[in-house]
């Protein structure tokens, strides 16, 4: 196969990424070289060299202040973002407010003290990926399908693209992760299917919670509705079992632990591993050597407990279920497979609470749900690149929606209004007609916003233009042309033509778009 182009798929999570390829007619994921069908998503730094994946991972309690994981729970926000603010307390690393209110990784590497955006620890990631890919399909890899969260907004999309384009890709398409999931689920299944199926992917990863409602017909993969929280996850559940053992730490010998990194990193080790035996056995215990001055740490904890820590967690996952049964204006009993992907949707009591959502209805476990996510993406990375598609990608069609409303501020008045609501299909072009507010009004701010309150200033700023010069003329006379454009990556471009002069601007958000111009606009 050597010289043979090669797209792949790339699930890029917040604690594993996977990448697969579309080869003789079927998917393959591709195993890194520790053997491994994930690849931690891990970068570390020592005074002799970085390391990526696996060997970032194994080296993390030696390590624990050079050892960057999660960057996903930063891509394309803002460091004074209150998810940043309290994620950072639970990182032994250290963050800071970068460039463009950027938040940054600070690391030593070789004796030097060196900052790191998400997007570069990300595109890090994707490299090691890439390189996965190259080594088995034994040629050049340039094109590549990555996936997202479907609740991810535009900035988070565009950063994952930027980082996809540092690691050498050309990223035809950003996919969303459950749709991905739904591919992989819907071409495993099809053949015995008659008619068409409204399935429900519930996707719970390390970082992200992801709820999408499709409806499946003959190859046609069409998504009715997406919600979510870009910000839960298996490492939230990490956190609570490691303060839970700080405390009875502190209980049982009087020392604070807190403030060590090194016991942290151990303790948070040992805690996501007993997390997940807890998916199969109903207690299991933490053991671990001199954790501080010399004392070992020995604790028994049962998944009651565990579930306890957490329930106010698993309790929150409901709500996007819900939420997305009412968008695409469906109920329970219309859903016909309840899908799970993600590797916390493993944990008992969130399957038992979706479960006693869907009236005792089983739930799909079919698919591999570490797997799952890149296989799909491969499956539309082999149809982007066209080529000979046989079988069952033939009549292969994805249609997906936005995940949040976008819209407009009117006046000065932080009044949203939505232009494109969500769970719109995408791609998407859309003109609105505007004018002006007070008599000979020389110019007009745009300003654009994405989320669901009624209010700009609860929602988030994309960002904003000026059109100037406009003639003299009364109120209401002016008249301008706004036209919004998402594209099948889910990512928003506008521009706006003031119809007297001819005059247009436009922008393509980026993830570092965040500049805010003074508030003049009269829409
Ligand atoms: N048996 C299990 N029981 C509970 N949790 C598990 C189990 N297996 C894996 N996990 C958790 O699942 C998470 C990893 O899942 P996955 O690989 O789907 O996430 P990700 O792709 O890294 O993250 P995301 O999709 O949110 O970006 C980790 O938090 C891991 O601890
Ligand atoms: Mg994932």
């Amino acid at each position: 196969m050597a010289g043979a182009c090669h797209a792949i798929g790339i699930d890029l999570g917040t604690t594993y990424s996977c990448v697969a390829a579309w080869q003789h007619d079927h998917v393959e994921v591709i195993v890194n070289d520790q053997g491994n069908r994930t690849t931690p998503s891990y970068a570390a730094f020592t005074d002799t060299e970085r390391l990526i994946g696996d060997a970032a991972f194994n080296q993390v309690i030696k390590n624990p202040t050079n050892t960057i994981f999660e960057a996903k729970r930063l891509i394309g926000r803002r460091f004074s973002d209150e998810c940043v603010q309290n994620d950072m307390k639970h990182w032994p690393f250290k963050v800071v407010e970068g460039p463009a209110e950027k938040p940054v990784f600070v690391v030593t590497h070789k004796g030097v003290e060196k900052q790191f955006a998400a997007e570069e620890i990300s595109s890090m990631v994707l490299v090691k990926m890439r390189e996965i890919a190259e080594a088995y399909l034994g040629s050049r890899v340039k094109n590549a399908v990555i996936t997202v969260p479907a609740y991810f907004n535009d900035s988070q999309r565009q950063a994952t693209k930027n980082a996809g384009a540092s690691a050498g890709l050309n990223v035809m398409r950003i996919i969303n992760e459950p749709t991905a999931a739904a591919i992989a689920y819907g071409l495993d299944k099809k053949s015995g299917w008659y008619s068409k199926r409204n399935v429900m992917i519930f996707d719970f990863g390390g970082g992200t919670l992801d709820v999408s409602l499709l409806t499946i017909a003959d190859s046609v993969f069409e998504v009715r509705a997406t919600s979510g929280d870009t910000h839960l996850g298996g490492g939230d559940f990490d956190n609570r079992m490691v303060n839970y053992c700080v405390e009875q730490f502190k209980r049982k010998h009087n020392v604070d632990i807190s403030g060590n990194p090194r016991a942290l990193a151990r303790l948070r080790n040992a805690s996501e591993k007993a997390k997940r035996r807890l998916s199969f056995m109903s207690e299991t215990d933490i053991d671990i050597d001199c954790l501080n001055q010399g004392i070992d740490f020995c604790l028994t904890i049962t998944r009651a407990k565990f579930e306890q820590l957490n329930i106010d967690f698993f309790e929150k996952c409901m709500q996007p279920v819900e939420k997305c049964l009412k968008d695409a204006n469906m109920d329970i009993s219309s859903i016909h497979d309840v899908v799970l992907a993600g590797g916390s949707s493993r944990i008992p009591k969130v399957q038992q609470l979706l479960q006693e959502m869907f009236k005792g209805k089983d739930l799909c476990k079919g698919i591999n749900p570490d797997e799952a996510i890149a296989y799909g993406a491969a499956v539309e990375a082999a149809v982007l690149s066209g080529g000979n598609l046989t079988g069952k990608l033939q009549d292969f069609t994805l249609l997906d929606v936005t995940p949040l409303s976008l819209g407009v501020r009117i006046r000065n008045e932080h009044i949203m209004s939505v232009v494109i609501p969500r769970n719109t299909r995408i791609p998407f072009k859309k003109k609105e007609w505007y004018t002006t507010s007070l008599d000979n009004q020389d110019r007009v701010c745009v300003a654009f916003y994405e989320g669901e309150s009624t209010r700009t200033t609860n929602n988030n700023f994309l960002g904003s233009f000026f059109l100037n010069d406009i003639p003299p003329a009364p109120k209401g006379v002016p008249e301008f042309d706004v036209c919004f454009d998402i594209d099948a990556n889910g990512i928003l471009s506008v521009s706006a033509e003031d119809k007297s002069t001819g005059q247009k601007k436009g922008i393509t958000f980026n993830s570092d778009r965040r500049t805010s111009q003074g508030i003049e606009s009269l829409i």
